[in-house]
């Protein structure tokens, strides 16, 4: 029997959990980071295949930086029932949403550290990485919430979504700067499909309507998902303070990750996502444990813009970059507004995307692969004044590394105890 692509090579998985303190550092790690930095992935257990790579147990990598010295490296899994080989996620009476792996994301928000996935609820989080449980919200939250929630930077208003295979297909909700849950809106779309991500402007939410979609045949068998060429595509633009969303139908894609949106000027709304063609996504998908999609393989997604004129219903998409990347990343206190730097990853480089000039640069990591960068704001500094933190790693080994945000040249690295399974997302979490 071989083993699966994901369970092999950068995604293997880790067999336990370890602690290393003092970690050494090359280079000069900037004493402003001052925090920690908290990375979420697949993980199973020795000896299991989970089907698919993206429902593996949840495992969070953290590593704690403090007055210039990396004092501790961690990895804990997140205590959910799935990991001590109990619960069901589908069960007799109806769907425990506690019952799921956590693996994809983990943030704070208000005084909560919260490791999400999209099929159920965030699992909270001690700053040590030790599982405190499920988080429902006082009870208020009945969906699942997704792994990619924003948070206005003005406002401190958590936004994100929950959606399902069983109506209602997607709910969108709010929760205060104070961690409370205030708003729930239930929005009318055609079909239950996979919805990763989606976007804030100032005014409004943008959702991702897009043909990857429930199929009943493929439950219990990877993940339930399978492209479907009769679902059509459309990125939807709904105002915050309520009303209809207005659908923009664009070419058949998909995107897992939305890198910004804003409102111009003249009204329009510009969404900046990494764009999977359906030949991209057919690379990818089979690959990591999906069904086979019927498009030729093309390689890889790029970084692409469209812009919803709602003056005229149409969606122009535009191609930024023809470079395959992946984990698009801003400075987070631009989210919703006009921002001029997207990051990326590609396989062998992390790369900044100028979008008012087009130009681009890149960060080239040789045979170690990068994973996503996470920009860290220097203090009362410019957009791209800051740093950039990526785990960068091969099959024997991993670092922390440490770029500066403006240039991308490297400032510092910890070097880790042992190698960090290629994942997904992540968070600084800055001290107090
Ligand atoms: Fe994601």
């Amino acid at each position: 029997m071989t083993t699966a692509a994901y369970l092999t090579g950068l995604l293997a998985p880790v067999p336990d959990e370890i602690d290393a303190l003092d970690l050494p550092v090359s280079g000069s790690l900037p004493p402003e980071l001052s925090g920690r930095y908290f990375r979420n992935g697949p993980n199973p257990l020795p000896g299991q295949d989970p089907g698919h790579w993206f429902t593996g147990h949840g495992m969070i990598h953290g590593i704690r930086l403090r007055d210039g010295r990396a004092e501790w490296y961690r990895n804990r899994w997140v205590r959910t029932p799935l990991l001590a080989g109990e619960g069901r996620f589908i069960t007799d009476t109806g769907i425990d949403r506690t019952a799921v792996p956590a693996n994809t994301h983990v943030v704070r928000h208000a005084d909560r550290i919260l490791a999400l996935v999209e099929n159920g609820l965030p699992y909270e989080m001690t700053p040590d990485l030790e599982t405190v449980g499920p988080c429902d919200f006082g009870g208020r939250l009945t969906t699942a919430m997704t792994a990619h929630p924003k948070e206005d930077p003005l406002t401190g208003d958590l936004h994100f979504f929950g959606y399902g295979f069983a109506e209602p297909y997607l709910t969108y909700h709010r929760l205060s700067s104070a961690g409370e849950l205030v708003e729930s809106r239930e929005i009318p779309v055609p079909g239950p499909t996979m919805m990763h991500d989606f976007a804030i402007t100032r005014g409004h939410v943008i959702w991702l309507d897009l043909p990857v979609v429930f199929d009943v045949d493929f439950v219990g068998r990877g993940l339930p998902y399978r492209w479907d060429d009769g679902y059509g595509a459309r990125l939807g633009v709904m105002p915050r303070e309520g009303g209809p969303v207005r659908w923009f139908d664009v070419d058949p894609c998909y995107v897992f990750h939305v890198g910004n949106a804003h409102e111009d000027e003249h009204g329009r709304v510009v969404v900046d996502a990494v764009r999977y063609s359906p030949g991209a996504f057919a690379t990818l998908w089979p690959r990591i444990g999906g069904s086979a999609n019927p498009a030729a393989e093309t390689g890889g997604a790029a970084l692409h813009r469209w812009v919803l004129d709602p003056a005229t219903g149409v969606a122009k998409d535009e191609r930024l970059d023809d470079r395959a990347v992946e984990f698009p990343t801003i400075n987070d206190a631009r989210t919703g507004l006009t921002g001029r730097y997207v990051y990326a990853v590609a396989d062998d480089a992390v790369v900044k995307y100028d979008t008012e000039t087009g130009a681009s640069l890149a960060h080239e990591t040789g045979e170690r692969s990068p994973g996503e960068a996470v920009f860290v704001p220097a203090d009362g500094g410019g957009e791209d004044e800051g740093w950039l933190l990526s785990i960068v790693g091969s099959e024997h080994e991993a670092e922390l590394r440490v770029l500066d945000a403006s240039d991308l040249t490297a400032v510092a690295s910890v070097r880790l105890p042992r190698r960090v399974p290629a994942g997904f997302h992540g968070s600084w979490i800055p001290d107090e």
